[in-house]
């Protein structure tokens, strides 16, 4: 299927607009979900990756639930989600266990089960993306470590009991940074480790069970959270003049990526780490 005609003379740094799964009405790709939930962790805002992916799988016919991390958040993310047939919005924070407890409770209720779960979180201190990592302090290595990592598994045991049968799929986000230096991602990059690790693990454990737990390592995205991330737009700068397509990505290319990960089509692929950043990953010198 032909996503997008090559246009030789287009700009590189024009990205192809529209996407799969983010024209809503989308013939070959409308009720693809159809009678399936889902519950979307991360969106802040209409530039948040988890939009992207909300919007990919709500084309698709997928019922969500959306979280929004505290009260000044809840508003924007209920209109946005206003915008996905119906959808329901609950609060949860991952640095509080019991709002976990209360908002997979929620779900329960409300859908029953569920068969897919996006997770789109990351938190570090400011202070501590720039700069020199070894000045990492200790409560913020743990603050990122349990939002941006801890809390994938926090979640993914909740959502067991409701994918039981259903052949669920868990889908995180990481970034490059995770595997290799990249100048002041810092003490992220470290809790990406981790998260990328437990993707593996995860996957081992709950595949037995029918779930399949995956990453999608996108490039850099001008977001409310990279822009905590020192010298962010100089990175965007190199990806277009390095990357393979010459190019950054969107967050609808990230969406349609979650989508294909939510579908059938992906029902061989569990434990990986799936690159959405324009082939930035393969590249040396
Ligand atoms: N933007 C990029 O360049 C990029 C690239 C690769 C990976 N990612 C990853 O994508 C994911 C989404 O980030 P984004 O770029 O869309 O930014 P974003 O700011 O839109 O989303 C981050 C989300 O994390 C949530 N969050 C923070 N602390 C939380 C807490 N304690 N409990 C619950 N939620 C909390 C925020 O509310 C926000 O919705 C993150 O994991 C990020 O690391 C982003």
């Amino acid at each position: 299927m032909v996503l997008h005609e090559v246009d030789p003379t287009r700009a590189v740094e024009n990205p192809p607009t529209g996407s799969l799964g983010s024209r809503p009405g989308d013939p070959h790709v409308q009720d693809f979900l159809e009678g399936k939930t889902g519950l979307v962790l991360g969106v802040a805002n209409k530039r948040s990756l988890a939009w992207g992916c909300a919007q990919s799988l709500s084309n698709a016919g997928m019922r969500l639930a959306f979280t929004y991390a505290n009260e000044r958040l809840k508003s924007g993310v209920e209109k946005l989600a206003a915008e996905c047939k119906g959808s329901i919005v609950v609060a949860l924070d991952v640095t509080k266990p019991e709002e976990i407890d209360s908002a997979f409770e929620t779900v329960k209720t409300e859908f029953g089960h569920l068969d897919t779960m996006v997770h789109a979180i990351a938190y570090a201190n400011r202070e501590e993306l720039q700069g020199d990592f070894f000045n990492t302090s200790k409560e913020g290595y743990m603050l990122a470590h349990e939002v941006s990592a801890y809390s994938l598994t926090a979640c993914a045991r909740r959502a067991l009991p409701l994918m039981k049968g259903r052949e669920g799929s868990i889908i995180t986000l990481s970034y490059i940074g995770a595997e290799r230096v990249v100048r002041n991602y810092n003490v992220m990059g470290i809790a990406k480790a981790a998260l990328e690790a437990s993707v593996r693990y995860l996957a081992a454990d709950l595949g037995p069970r029918g779930i399949r737990v995956n990453a999608i390592s996108a490039g850099p995205i001008r977001t409310l959270s990279a822009s905590g991330v020192k010298d962010f737009n100089d990175m965007i700068d190199h990806i277009a003049e390095t990357a393979p397509l010459r190019r950054n990505v969107t967050a609808e290319e990230v969406g349609d990526t979650c989508l294909f990960l939510s579908g059938e089509h992906s029902r061989g692929i569990t434990g990986s780490i799936i690159y959405v950043d324009a082939g930035y990953n393969i590249m040396g010198i």
